[in-house]
C-alpha cells in the first residue's frame, strides 16, 4: 500500500494564515500539534511495517491529544517512566499495550507500575532491574534490553546504543534471558535501540547491525520470543537540504537481519510520528544591531525548546512578518529571554529583516520540544494548540505565574 501523504512536512509547508490565527487566539510562544499530520506520520510508519506492532515512544510528546490520536490509530505505547505510564494510562492505553523501559528505575516507579500496570511488558537493562522485580514477587512479562555496542543518531549524545547506560551487553544477554526464563519470569521479547535521529545511509547500517545482534540473541534464547523490538529512532530531516529517511530501506535491513528469527517485530518511534507535525510560534519582542548579526529577541527561549541549547540542534525559523509584507533579508540569530548565553534558538539566518511583532515558526518542534521544556527562570511552560480536521483547540494551557509556586510548601 502506497500512502498518498508527503514523506515529509516541511515548515513552508504550513499555512501563515493558519498559524498567525492560531497566535492571536492563544498568545505566544505557542506549540502547535497537527493531529492529522501524527496519523500521516503512522500511517506511513505502518505501510512501510505491515507486520510490526507499533509502540509510540511516549517521551517524544507525551500531551494527551497525541496519546489520544495515535492509540485511535492503533499504537501501543513505550514508556521510560512511572510518569509516562500514568499518562498514557490516563489516555486509555491498556496496560498490555504498554512497554515500560526501565533504565535504572527509581523504586517508586517500579512501585507504580506494578501496582497500576502489572501486565505491561517490563523491559530492562540490568541484572539488578530483575532483582528488584523479583524482590517485589513480579513474574510477568519480561524482556531484555540489549546493550548493542553499536549507535547513530543526529549527535553522539543521542546514540544510546553505543552508550552502555542502557542494556545488558549483547554478549550476555541470551545468559540474563536464561536466568530470567529459569526464576519464572514470562520471559516474552528482546529489545535494542540504536538511538536517535538516523537518517542516512550510514545510520541505517548502523540499525541494521544492531538487528543482526539483536537476531544472534534471538537464536541464543532459551525459549521462543514473542517479539523482537528493534527501538525507534527513524529520523526526519531538520535542514532543507536533507532527504527524509528511506523508510523502506529501513523496514527492508530490518527484515532482512531478522529473517530467520520467528518473532513479531515490534519498533518504537517517537520524532518520526511527531516531530514534522509541530511547529513553535514565538513572537519577536526586540531588534538588536550589532556589528555581527542582528539579533532578534523572541519570547520562547532554551526553556521552550532545549534542543538548540543542548545539542547544538537546528531548526528551520520562518518569519511571519507582522504585516504581511516581505521585507529583505538580514543575517538573523534569534535569541530567547533566558538569562544564559547559551539562549539561542536559531544561529546567523537568512530571514527577512525582523521587526517587533513579527512571528517566528520554528518547525520540526512536535519532537521533544514541549517535552522538555522547563521552568527555569521562572518561565511558565507554554501552550499547546491542537489542529484538527481543519479546527483547532488549546491541548494544554501556558502554566500560570501562580503555577511556579503551587507546589512550594
Ligand atoms: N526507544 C527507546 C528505548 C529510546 O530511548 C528512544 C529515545 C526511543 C525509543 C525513541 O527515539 P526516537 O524515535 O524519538 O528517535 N531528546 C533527544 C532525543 C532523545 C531520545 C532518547 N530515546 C532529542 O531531542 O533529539
Amino acid at each position: 500500500t502506497r500512502v498518498e501523504a508527503p514523506a515529509v512536512r516541511r515548515l513552508a509547508d504550513w499555512s501563515a494564515s493558519e498559524l498567525r490565527g492560531l497566535a492571536a487566539e492563544y498568545g505566544t510562544p505557542l506549540y502547535v500539534q497537527d493531529l492529522d499530520r501524527v496519523r500521516e506520520n503512522y500511517d506511513q510508519l505502518a505501510a512501510a511495517f505491515p507486520d510490526a506492532d507499533i509502540h509510540y515512544a511516549v517521551k517524544a510528546n507525551a500531551g494527551r491529544a497525541v496519546l489520544d490520536a495515535l492509540r485511535e490509530a492503533g499504537a501501543g505505547a513505550e514508556c521510560a517512566s512511572a510518569g509516562e505510564v500514568y499518562r498514557a494510562l490516563d489516555a486509555g492505553y491498556e496496560p498490555g499495550e504498554i512497554h515500560y523501559t526501565a533504565v535504572n528505575p527509581p523504586a517508586r516507579d517500579l512501585d507504580y507500575v506494578l501496582d497500576e500496570a502489572a501486565d505491561a511488558t517490563f523491559v530492562v537493562g540490568a541484572r539488578d532491574t530483575i532483582d528488584r522485580l523479583e524482590e517485589r514477587g513480579f513474574d510477568g512479562r519480561l524482556a531484555v534490553r540489549v546493550h548493542p555496542g553499536v549507535g547513530a543518531g543526529h549527535s553522539d549524545e543521542v546514540a544510546t546504543g553505543a552508550d552502555a547506560k542502557f542494556g545488558i551487553p549483547h554478549d550476555r544477554a541470551a545468559d540474563a534471558l536464561r536466568k530470567a526464563d529459569a526464576r519464572g519470569f514470562d520471559v516474552v521479547g528482546i529489545h535494542a535501540h540504536v538511538g536517535s535521529g538516523m537518517l542516512s545511509e550510514g545510520d541505517v547500517d548502523a540499525h541494521r547491525e544492531v538487528v543482526e545482534r539483536l537476531a544472534a540473541v534471538a537464536r541464543e534464547a532459551p525459549v521462543d520470543l514473542e517479539f523482537v523490538d528493534v527501538g525507534g529512532g527513524f529520523g526526519v530531516p531538520y535542514r532543507p537540504e536533507e532527504e527524509p529517511l528511506d523508510l523502506d530501506a529501513v523496514a527492508d535491513a530490518t527484515r532482512d537481519a531478522l529473517a530467520d528469527v520467528d518473532a513479531e517485530l515490534v519498533v518504537e518511534p517517537g520524532r518520526f510520528l511527531v516531530a514534522d507535525a509541530g511547529v513553535l510560534l514565538t513572537e519577536v519582542n526586540t531588534v538588536k544591531r550589532t556589528d555581527g548579526p542582528t539579533l532578534t529577541g523572541v519570547d520562547a527561549g532554551m526553556t521552550t525548546l532545549l534542543r538548540p541549547a543542548l545539542y547544538d540542534a537546528h531548526h528551520e525559523v520562518r518569519a511571519l512578518t507582522r504585516d504581511g509584507h516581505d521585507r529583505p533579508d538580514r543575517t538573523v540569530t534569534v535569541v530567547g529571554p533566558i538569562c544564559e548565553s547559551t539562549d539561542v534558538l536559531a544561529e546567523r539566518r537568512q530571514l527577512p529583516r525582523p521587526e517587533r511583532g513579527d512571528l517566528l515558526a520554528v518547525g520540526n518542534a512536535g519532537a521533544y520540544g514541549v517535552e522538555m521544556a522547563s521552568q527555569y527562570n521562572s518561565r511558565p511552560r507554554p501552550a499547546v494548540a491542537a489542529v484538527e480536521g481543519g479546527d483547532h483547540r488549546l491541548a494544554r494551557e501556558r502554566d500560570s505565574l501562580a503555577d511556579l509556586t503551587t507546589p512550594e510548601r
